[in-house]
């Protein structure tokens, strides 16, 4: 029997499909599982399913336990604000689930693309994330739930931060502190893959998805992960907005933290934003879009110098440079 069989009797098994010939349609955009569009009893849904290697040039293995951690994500988050994350309605074998599908709901990072950059969009974003850190901050359940220091290690610290760190001496002492510093905060539940790509943009506002890499750990990862995404995109595009939608995730983010002191947060989200700016210059997952080598220079120049001195993620945003010039 194949894979895409076993599927469709998992989800015979979870009662969510009947009788008959049922079509796995394959959603695209992931490298790290199979993930399918199904018309089920209940209406469209998607079935994700973990690979055991994700499909990148350079190897990247990485445990399928993530497709629970995702599931625990996805509930908890939903636990916080039933908007902001989908229903899943099944866990069947192989760390697999499905969930409900959103229909008309496209992928931020497309609309991004295309031009339509909307502000307050990006403010709900960060209102979004600083929503499940403030219900999870210093909760021990989440930090029980979610133990994933191996998986964040493997997926996350290893590949963009220490990855650098080993290809560059002079960087990597800072790097490699700020490897440390990241792994040894626990503090709240982190998504770990903030990134536009895995934000749809619903008209209630967005929704997130892919939470493999989620951790208890430090809340800095999640603004600097998706603040990184949006000044990269304004070096590529050259477009202001983008500036003032990173300023905008960053201030709505900033109104939402009442775990700790803001100044110390946005200080390590501004040290993290760095150096996984260099790392999708310079690491082993690169910006695909960032392909011109003037466009490369602008990100990697700013990179360096400001894991050389670091500013807080606020101002990092206002000094952020499209262009040398
Ligand atoms: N519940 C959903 N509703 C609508 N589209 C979805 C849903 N889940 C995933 N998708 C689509 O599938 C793509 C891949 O899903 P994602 O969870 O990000 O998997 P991967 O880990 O492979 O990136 C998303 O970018 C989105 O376009
Ligand atoms: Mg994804």
């Amino acid at each position: 029997m194949t894979a895409d069989a076993d599927i469709i009797d998992e989800l015979r098994v979870a009662g969510l499909l009947g009788e008959g010939d049922i079509v796995l349609d394959p959603l695209t955009g992931g490298v790290s599982c199979d993930v399918w569009k199904v018309e089920s009893l209940v209406g469209p849904i998607v079935v994700k399913r973990p690979l055991p290697q994700l499909r990148v040039a350079a190897e990247w293995l990485a445990p399928v336990e993530r497709g629970t951690s995702e599931v625990r994500w996805l509930r908890r988050a939903r636990g916080v604000d039933s908007m902001i994350a989908p229903e899943v309605l099944a866990e069947l074998p192989g760390h697999a689930f499905a969930m409900r599908f959103l229909p008309g709901c496209p992928v931020w990072k497309d609309e991004l693309m295309a031009g339509r950059i909307d502000s307050a969009f990006a403010a709900q974003v960060g209102t979004g994330i600083a929503a499940v850190h403030a219900a999870t901050a210093d909760n021990d359940g989440d930090r029980a739930d979610f133990a994933n220091d191996e998986m964040f290690r493997a997926l996350r610290v290893d590949p963009f931060l220490l990855y650098v760190a080993r290809h560059d001496a002079d960087l990597a002492p800072a790097l490699t502190a700020l490897a440390d510093d990241l792994s040894g905060r626990k503090i709240a539940l982190v998504h770990g893959d903030v990134s536009p790509k895995n934000i749809l943009v619903s008209a209630d506002g967005p929704i997130f998805l892919d939470a493999e890499c989620a951790v208890y750990g430090d809340p800095a990862f999640d603004l600097a992960f998706c603040t990184t995404h949006l000044l990269l995109k304004a070096v590529w595009s050259g477009d202001v907005r983008l500036n003032e939608a990173a300023a905008a995730l960053v201030a709505a983010y900033r109104a939402g933290i009442d775990w700790e002191d803001a100044g110390d947060i946005l200080l390590r989200s501004g040290k993290l934003t760095a150096a996984l700016i260099l790392a999708r210059v310079d690491g082993k997952s690169p910006a695909p879009y960032l392909t011109d080598p003037e466009h490369k220079h602008v990100v990697r120049d700013q990179a360096r110098a400001l894991i050389r001195a670091p500013e807080p993620v606020d101002a990092l945003v206002t000094h952020w440079k499209r262009t040398l010039a």
